[in-house]
Parts: structure tokens; C-alpha cells; sequence
């Protein structure tokens, strides 16, 4: 407590709630030093895929541990960088890929590129960035001027870059009496209305793909992302997708905006890329795009640099995890375990509490209509108890696994949030 200081967290609250000291992890389980174990069903900030310990993803870091550790990607590469980018190249149809080591730092190098290609093609004017009501795209000053949630925001705001947002198509957000539909045309048409006064001073457009996670796991429609596609054609915007939460099949296909059949002009990958293992993230972009920098004059290049850029271990993580991908079929077996744990929830989706609930890929959410305004903390606590950890989001409760659940697992997730919606059913009673 008095030497670290905790991300996201008023310090204080531990004077009442201690931490929990971690030992070791195995599978989908967390330790503790006394014998408990915790069932890690947000996969420790949705980064973990194959669950802690995994043998593929260990051999496969140790191996490079004997090789090289790292060496800095300007004037140097090595064989994970170049193998790690051809085979992202392949899976995402974009070919060139810059490296940074956060979610947040992906989201400044799209972002800074953006801006730049527009200034490199003489259209120095469009500077401007446009994002959804309630977006996350993190928490760097470049990356909190495009995120949308005021708690994090608001004390930066003297600090922060004006953006834009439009109207989310979170589908929660449809008026009472309108269908999801009629309300994802309305977000749509506020967006080309948007586009149509601001082209000329906006250099992209970000987005979370079908899922705006930490606005609570807001779920919507892809034919938003195709609309937003070709609204970004027409008025000449960069569509820069931010699949560093739901990438590496977390929706179902290896990335979101696969379900939509569209390209956008940059994704910003990170969390899954290596498992879960070493903390990387990468930018992939377009041959056009790639081109504008490409030139005699060194200030038209990308001056952008991280220390730890392409780092090899973590590149080597992310080879290991792209291969578990490919040899274990994980996507086609994701259908099933979606399968078992979506019918094991059933009871939960009726519970009287419970609103809003919803599911693609391996991502579950709700709303628990109490009125609690500590409910996420309370919530949590019960849960660690019940050895399941989970971190509501406000009074939105969400599963995001390791793909790895076995039935004893399951069965632990669906009790343990039955028993206690029970519990806060009774308390609300009181
Ligand atoms: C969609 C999205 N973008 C960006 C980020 C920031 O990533 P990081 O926390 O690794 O900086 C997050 C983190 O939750 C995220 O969900």
C-alpha cells in the first residue's frame, strides 16, 4: 500500500477492502498466499485467452529469453518483429505494422498518423478526431482527448485535445418504443450530418468495433460499421478501428470488423495479442497510408519511437498465441464453449434484476437493476468470496473469459452470479 500505487483506484478504498496478493496462476485460476483460488472470469483486464501457465505461450518466451531479449527496432530487426507483422498482415489485410506497448500507446500512434498523412498530402486542415458517445480508447492525453467517460476525463479536461463524438448505436440507447434498428439509422444519419458540415477539418474517425467495452460492454449491430465505412469513403475521414479489447476472437471472428465485411484504414491491436503474457500493441495500417511517409525527407517519416517497440519476447507471446489459434481451431471451439456457458446462464438472463442481457462472441453482459450506488464494489467483493473475480462496470455485470473454461467452471460462474443476484434481490427487498 505505501509503495504502489494502484491504476484506476481511489487508494483509500483499501483501507477498508485489502488487495489480494496474487502467488501464482494456473489455467483460468488466480492464487492467493492462503489456498484460495479465483476463478478469472474478466481474464485479468481481458488480456489473458489460454488462461494463466500456459504451456505453449511459456516455451515459446523462454526459448527467446536464450536468443535475444531485445534489441531497439530503429536500425535493427530480428526475426519475431518481421514474422509476428506478416502473419498480422495476413489475418487483417493491412500491411504494415508499427509497434507500441499499451492499448493507450496504439491509440496515440493511430491517432498521430492520421493526422499526419493528411498533412503530408497537403491537407494540413484536417487535424480534427471524431469518436461514439461514451467511447475508451484509453487513458494517455492524446488517447483520453477521444475517449468519452467523463470520470476519467474531466479532471484532464485544460489538458486534453477538443474532439467530437457522435451518438453511440449502443442499442441500450434506443428510445423506450423504437427498435434497435430505427435507432442505429438515426446514429448513422447523425454521423453523415457530422461528416457533411466537418470533412474538410477531421482527419479520422475511431471506433470500438460492435462492442464499447468499458462503457459497459454496449453492444450493437454491424451494419453500423459497414454505414461508418462508407461514410468515411465519401468524405475522404480515416476509419480507424480500436480492437485492442475486442480483437483475438473475442467477439466471435478473429476481429469485429470481420462481421461486418469491412477494412478499415488502421486497427489498433493490443490485450490478447500475446495472451495475456507481455504487454505489446501494434498499429496495422495501409499501403497508401505507408506510402505518404515513405520520401527523401526524414520529418515526412513517422518520428514516432517506444523504447520497447517490437520488443522480441513479446512478439514471440504473440506468434505462440497466433499459433494456438491455428492449431487448436480456438474460434470454431469458442462457438461451442459460447454454447455451454450462454445455456448455463439462462436462469441469469430471466432473473428479476436483470436487464439488457446480452452476448456475442465470448463477452456476456447485464444490467442488475438495483439501486445501490456501490453496487460494482459490493458486487465484486461478493463475488471474490464466492471465488469468482469479477469487476462490474457501474451496474453492468460482464463475463470475459479465457477461452479455456471447463464445465467445473462454468457451472462456478452461473451459481455464484444466481446466488448472488439472490442475495441483492433480498437486500433491495430490505
Ligand atoms: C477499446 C480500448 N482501447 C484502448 C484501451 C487502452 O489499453 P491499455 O489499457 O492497454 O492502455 C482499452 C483498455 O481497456 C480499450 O478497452
Amino acid at each position: 500500500m505505501a509503495s504502489v500505487w494502484h491504476p484506476c483506484t481511489q487508494m483509500k478504498q483499501h483501507e477498508d477492502l485489502p488487495l489480494v496478493p496474487i502467488s501464482r496462476g494456473e489455467g483460468a485460476w488466480l492464487y492467493d498466499f492462503e489456498g484460495h483460488r479465483y476463478l478469472d472470469a474478466v481474464s485479468s483486464w481481458w488480456v489473458n485467452l489460454f488462461g494463466h501457465g500456459n504451456p505453449r505461450i511459456k516455451a515459446a518466451i523462454k526459448d527467446q529469453l536464450d536468443r535475444l531479449e531485445h534489441v531497439m527496432l530503429a536500425g535493427f530487426t530480428h526475426e519475431p518483429v518481421v514474422q509476428l507483422s506478416e502473419r498480422l498482415a495476413l489475418l487483417t489485410g493491412l500491411g504494415h505494422a508499427f509497434y507500441g506497448s499499451d492499448g493507450a500507446s496504439a491509440t496515440e500512434i493511430a491517432l498521430k498518423m492520421s493526422f499526419q498523412f493528411w498533412r503530408n498530402s497537403g491537407q494540413s486542415e484536417k487535424t480534427g478526431f471524431i469518436s461514439l458517445q461514451n467511447s475508451y480508447h484509453g487513458e494517455t492525453v492524446g488517447a483520453l482527448s477521444v475517449t468519452d467517460v467523463a470520470l476519467f476525463k474531466d479532471t484532464y479536461a485544460p489538458l486534453l485535445r477538443q474532439s467530437a463524438q457522435v451518438p453511440s448505436p449502443d442499442s441500450r440507447l434506443a428510445e423506450s418504443g423504437e427498435t434497435e434498428e430505427a435507432y442505429l439509422m438515426r446514429c448513422v444519419e447523425a454521423l453523415e450530418r457530422h461528416l457533411q458540415a466537418h470533412h474538410h477539418e477531421t482527419a479520422a474517425f475511431i471506433i470500438e468495433p460492435l462492442v464499447q467495452g468499458a462503457a459497459g460492454m454496449g453492444m450493437y449491430a454491424p451494419l453500423y460499421l459497414q454505414r461508418a465505412r462508407q461514410l468515411c469513403d465519401q468524405y475522404r475521414v480515416h476509419l480507424i478501428a480500436d480492437e485492442i479489447a475486442v480483437g483475438f476472437g473475442r467477439t466471435g471472428t478473429m476481429f469485429a470488423c470481420e462481421q461486418a465485411g469491412i477494412q478499415p484504414d488502421f486497427i489498433c491491436l493490443s490485450k490478447g495479442i500475446t495472451g495475456g503474457y507481455l504487454p505489446l500493441s501494434v498499429v496495422m495500417t495501409t499501403d497508401s497510408i505507408d506510402q505518404a511517409f515513405y520520401d527523401d525527407s526524414v520529418a515526412r517519416g513517422f518520428l514516432h519511437s517506444h523504447s520497447y517497440t517490437g520488443n522480441p519476447l513479446a512478439c514471440r507471446a504473440a506468434l505462440a498465441t497466433l499459433d494456438i489459434f491455428e492449431q487448436d481451431d480456438v474460434l470454431a471451439k469458442n462457438q461451442l464453449n459460447a454454447v455451454r456457458l450462454g445455456s448455463a446462464l439462462s436462469d441469469v438472463a430471466r432473473h428479476q434484476l436483470v436487464r439488457n442481457f446480452r452476448h456475442l462472441g465470448m463477452i456476456w453482459a447485464f444490467e442488475v437493476n438495483v439501486d445501490d450506488p456501490h453496487f460494482a464494489l459490493h458486487f465484486h467483493q461478493d463475488a471474490l468470496q464466492a471465488g469468482v473475480l469479477l469487476r462490474p462496470i457501474g451496474n453492468t455485470v460482464y463475463l470475459m473469459p479465457p477461452y479455456i473454461l471447463g464445465d467445473e467452471e462454468i457451472f462456478l460462474i452461473a451459481r455464484t452470479l444466481l446466488t448472488l443476484l439472490n442475495r441483492f434481490t433480498l437486500r433491495s427487498i430490505d
